[in-house]
């Protein structure tokens, strides 16, 4: 049976990787892919099929979704790339210690990588209500780890990803409770050489710099392997699970 694949965030980054990655696999006859400014979505194949979609609206949540439900009754792979760790256009940086707070700045980083995709998968709806094999993977990052974090810092990034991994998880046990095949996760997909790290990469040694390419090939071997018992779960690019 060919399935369906919705993919947040494929116009850049990792979401194109993945975008690539889910068209080379054959197993979807369709693949709605997102982004803020639809233009860039590479449209060279016919099961693409693109929609505008921007985190902080409401209303374009809600259209994307009814443009989705036009097309099918169900998903059976949905992942969501969004993340922000700086936006010099809104004067987010990732904050060194407690003083460099903002309401502002807290609420716009939670929006787009918390809010966000939870807000998307309830405007989903009935497209994840469904009874076959199901998976809802969100990109989340290793520094939301409560139990692994020794440094510190990069408050709204890391709480607004770790806030993220709670919502994963309630999701995973609200489906289970109708689709014992449903697999909700979230992804660690390493350190990626992308927009979002770029500022960031100094010290990190090439061997553990991956390509958007590179990870989203671990990914996608990730996402094949997984079973309804790792549900719930965070996940790194090499399968381990990341303690919460
Ligand atoms: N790169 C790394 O080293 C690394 C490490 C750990 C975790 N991650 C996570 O991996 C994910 C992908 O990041 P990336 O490395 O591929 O960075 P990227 O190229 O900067 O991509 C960021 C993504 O966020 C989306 N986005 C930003 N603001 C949005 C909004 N208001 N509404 C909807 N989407 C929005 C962008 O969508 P548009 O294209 O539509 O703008 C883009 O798809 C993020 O969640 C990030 O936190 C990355």
């Amino acid at each position: 049976m060919k399935q369906s694949a919705l993919i947040q965030g494929g116009a850049s980054g990792l979401g194109q990787a993945l975008v690539d990655r889910a068209l080379k696999s054959g197993e979807f006859e369709r693949i709605f892919v997102t982004a803020r400014n639809p233009d860039r979505i590479i449209t060279g194949d016919s099961r693409v099929i693109p929609i505008e979609l921007d985190f902080m609206s409401d209303t374009l949540i809600q259209e994307a979704s009814v443009k989705v439900a036009s097309h099918t009754d169900r998903l059976h792979l949905v992942v969501t790339t969004a993340g922000i760790l700086q936006d010099e256009s809104v004067g987010v940086r990732p904050e060194k210690k407690l003083a460099d707070l903002t309401r502002s700045k807290l609420e716009f980083v939670f929006s787009v990588n918390c809010f966000g995709p939870f807000l998307w998968y309830a405007a989903l709806g009935s497209l994840l209500r469904h009874r076959e094999p199901l998976i809802v993977a969100t990109l989340s990052a290793r520094v939301a780890s409560v139990g692994d974090n020794r440094l510190g810092g990069w408050h709204s990034y890391r709480a607004s990803k770790t806030a993220q991994n709670m919502l994963t998880k309630n999701l995973s046990l609200e489906l289970s409770r109708t689709n014992p095949r449903a697999v909700i996760v979230g992804l660690h997909p390493g350190t990626v050489d992308t927009d979002l790290s770029k500022p960031f990469q100094t010290g990190v040694s090439s061997n553990k710099l991956f390509s958007p390419e590179q990870s989203a090939a671990y990914l996608w071997d990730v996402l094949k392997n997984l079973t309804p018992e790792r549900s719930g779960q965070v996940i790194a690019w090499d399968g381990q699970t990341i303690i919460p």
